[in-house]
């Protein structure tokens, strides 16, 4: 291969051709969607790139929000909006959790779980083929394919690649995580840590009563890589639930002075709620969570974090219990499996982290990368 293109190849999926070697190399582990938490913060990893502030490795794409065939297409348009589908890759991961299936999540329900009612992808009949698949506001992606290379690869051959470098930002349920460790343990220590959005450790979860949503989804998964001996900052409930989305700041990226194709599609898929009514352009008091986005403003800066503990996390794997997918955080080892002392976010500088989002999502469209 000439060198001029073998450079393209290596810059195509994130490789040396990239920005200088002390910023941080990340991998977006992801159950997508276009402009909800996952989707904004493609945008802002894709406009820290542009700013020689991140190397985004790639986007690996799991089932968790929506299923993946679903979040593929929501992550392809994504990238294609951002003019960056030829410099950060999407890979597709896996479709469904370890043990986690429609008639066991019904027996947790019927057991008392309780929460929010989402359910993520089980809320929706899965899409069979392409077909089935519903287009961002903006249309569907039509130059940018999915890579073919499976997301588990990608995760095992990029760690391997850039040992002891690579971040993951574990935005979604743990089930592509889980299998790369399984298949290729020799990963495990040569990950430099993983900042995860999961878990509910000390206040109640979302989907259930007791477990947030990501490590609800596929609670096998999570426990299995929370027990991973790797450097683990865990971004839960506890701090998400504090860091709210409130109509003025909501007006700053939907009604900017220059709009651009993001912030479009941000005020047409954030405007009006989850209901398609009640939302920050019907209603001045509506708030949004925007959990995923907290885990990048930690990697760029820890002190985004005004306060944290560390604890020895565990998820419970218990199938059919109203209680599956709960996350508990141990102040010392207990018995029993060896657990990871790791660090877990309590309270955010808001105020802080807020102009970051606004000025990210607010920059010039298509970025421009180096
Ligand atoms: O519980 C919040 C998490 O669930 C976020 O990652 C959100 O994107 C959903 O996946
Ligand atoms: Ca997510």
């Amino acid at each position: 291969m000439a060198v001029t293109a073998l450079s393209a190849a290596l810059s195509a999926c994130g490789g040396s051709d990239g920005p200088a070697a002390s910023v941080p190399k990340v991998l977006i582990d992801s159950d997508y969607n276009t402009m909800s938490d996952d989707g904004q913060l493609g945008v802002m990893a894709a406009q820290l790139q542009a700013q020689g502030r991140l190397q985004v490795m790639g986007i690996s794409v799991v089932s968790g929000n929506q299923w993946l065939r679903q979040g593929v297409a929501d992550a392809l348009k994504s990238v294609e909006r951002l003019g960056v589908g030829d410099r950060i890759g999407v890979y597709a991961g896996a479709n469904y959790a370890f043990d986690h299936d429609l008639p066991t999540i019904r027996r947790e329900l019927a057991a008392g779980a309780g929460g929010d009612g989402y359910l993520g992808a089980w809320g929706g009949p899965e899409p069979r083929s392409d077909a089935d698949l519903k287009p961002s506001p903006d249309g569907f992606a039509t130059r940018t394919r999915v890579q073919s290379r499976s997301a588990v690869d990608f995760i095992v051959d990029t760690v391997k690649a850039n040992p002891n470098e690579i971040t993951i930002l574990a935005i979604g349920p743990l089930t592509n995580i889980a299998l790369a460790a399984r298949r290729n343990p020799e990963i495990v220590p040569l990950i430099k840590q993983i900042i995860y959005m999961g878990g509910a450790i000390d206040v109640a979860g979302n989907t259930t009563k007791f477990a947030e949503f990501n490590w609800w989804f596929d609670p096998e998964a999570a426990q299995e890589v929370v027990r991973l001996p790797i450097p683990q900052v865990v971004v839960p409930l506890d701090v998400t639930d504090t860091v709210l989305l409130d109509k003025a700041t909501y007006d700053r990226i939907a009604h900017p002075a220059r709009p651009t194709a993001v912030t479009t599609v941000f005020q047409q898929l954030n405007g009006y709620g989850f209901d398609g009514k009640n939302g920050f352009e019907t209603n001045p008091a509506y708030t949004q969570n925007i959990w995923d986005t907290l885990t990048l403003a930690y990697l760029l800066d820890p002190a985004y974090a005004t306060q944290t503990e560390q604890r020895y996390v565990d998820v419970l794997a218990k199938p059919g219990a109203a209680d599956n997918g709960r996350s508990v955080g141990y102040a010392q080892q207990p018995a029993g499996p060896t657990l990871q002392k790791m660090t877990v976010v309590k309270k955010f500088d808001n105020a802080r982290f807020f102009e970051l989002y606004v000025d990210l999502l607010t920059r010039p469209v298509p970025v421009s990368l180096p």
